[in-house]
């Protein structure tokens, strides 16, 4: 065991997770990781190759269960088997898109799963918990930026962002019932970008959802252009403006969390945003990825996407004064690391 203690990663294999694994390891936590490989790639059941690649990395191991969250006993299993100090909660379903069509199956994997989860932890006297959340908790912005105390859960359009409003709650009132738990919940704004040295990086299946991805597909050639949903926004260009924070920062964000719970004054239930707090538009993304990338991006404006807002950026001050975190790397990184990673993975995880 390492000096700072295991801490269980939950979706460890996935885009945030294999980031902030490698944080982890490079400051001397151990890790364990779990997934059950809905959203990753492993080659024939192996472990996943992201965190194959995280092993590389960082020239450690890393302990691997293909576990689903939501079986009980294989969860419980872990815990006896290992001192677990902490939980870093990634597993979740996220395609917004999909989430409507099929809300029983986001209830059941993001919310059945993470009470699951939460039960094992309380059965094994694990108590700490770093919950990935999403500013889509706070829907429609009432006013910008959006700083915590914004009103969660009025307007989640989505199933999937009620997911994570719920499972907020959810945690409130462990807290309350118990006042051992020690939870943040971190509200990404929009996370992008890749390790500096493009060994790991979003993969994401099919078409890509988000516009990160979709704009680097079009730059390596897998898309003919991007789709940029709108330009009638009341924004400086018409296209929509959101907070995009470069996912190393995204990640060291997590080990602040796990430092702020360390406190002996710590306790009970708190949120942080963790963006820039500094908004682009899609055409600025375009521009500063061409720049990159030195290719020209393809686009074609079409009609707005449903359930899309104007803008959304972040007040990131409290995670600033409470977490002594700030992100570091501006929209350039963001594009020159999403580009590394592309390029040198230009089928992502896949090698054929
Ligand atoms: P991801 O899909 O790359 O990673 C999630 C991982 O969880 C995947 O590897 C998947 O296989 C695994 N998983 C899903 N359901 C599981 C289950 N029932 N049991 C075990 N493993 C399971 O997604 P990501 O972008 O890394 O997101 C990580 C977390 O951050 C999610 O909770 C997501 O909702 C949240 N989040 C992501 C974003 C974003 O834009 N990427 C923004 C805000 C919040
Ligand atoms: C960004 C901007 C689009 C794709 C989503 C989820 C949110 C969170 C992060 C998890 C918008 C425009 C996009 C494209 C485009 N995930 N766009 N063409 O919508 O802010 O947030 O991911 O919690 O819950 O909703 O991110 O990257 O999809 O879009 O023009 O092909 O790019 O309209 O203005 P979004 P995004």
């Amino acid at each position: 065991m390492k000096p700072n203690g295991t801490v269980l990663v939950t979706g460890g294999a996935g885009y945030v997770g294999s980031h902030t694994v490698v944080e982890l390891l490079n400051s001397n936590y151990s890790v364990i990781a779990i997934d059950n490989l809905v959203n990753c790639y492993a080659h024939k059941k192996e472990k996943p190759e992201s965190l194959k690649r995280v092993e590389q990395l960082t020239g450690q191991t890393i302990v691997f269960y293909d576990v689903d969250i939501r079986n009980r006993q294989a969860l419980d299993k872990i815990f006896k088997s290992h001192k677990i100090d902490s939980v870093i909660h990634f597993a979740a379903l996220k395609a917004v898109g999909e989430s409507v069509k099929t809300p029983l199956t986001y209830y059941q994997n993001n919310i059945a799963g993470s009470s699951t989860l939460f039960e094992v932890m309380q059965a094994n006297g694990v108590k700490n918990v770093v919950f990935s959340s999403s500013a889509t908790v706070y829907g429609t912005p009432q006013f910008l930026p959006m700083t915590e105390d914004h009103p969660t859960g009025q307007n989640c359009t989505n199933p999937y962002g009620k997911t994570k409003y719920f499972v907020e709650e959810i945690l409130k009132d462990v807290c309350i019932a118990d006042p051992d738990w020690k939870v943040i919940s971190l509200r990404y704004f929009n996370p992008v970008g890749a390790h500096e040295s493009g060994h790991i990086g979003e993969d994401p299946s099919g078409v890509p959802n988000n516009l990160m991805p979709y704009i680097s597909q079009v730059a390596i050639g897998r898309r003919e252009k991007l789709y940029v949903f709108g330009d009638d926004y009341p924004t400086k260009d018409g296209t929509g403006v959101r907070d995009y924070i470069h996912i190393t920062d995204l990640a060291i964000g997590h080990l602040k969390a796990l430092q702020k719970m360390s406190e002996p004054d710590f306790k009970g239930w708190k949120t942080y945003n963790l963006g820039t707090g500094q908004g682009y538009s899609v055409l600025e993304l375009i521009e500063a990825f061409s720049k990159a990338s030195g290719k020209k991006i393809n686009y074609a404006i079409v009609h707005r996407r449903e359930g899309d807002v104007a803008t959304s950026y972040a007040d990131p001050s409290l995670a600033r004064k409470e977490l002594h975190w700030q992100a570091t790397k501006g929209i350039d990184e963001m594009c020159r690391d999403t580009w590394k990673w592309q390029k040198q993975n230009p089928n992502g995880f896949k090698k054929e």
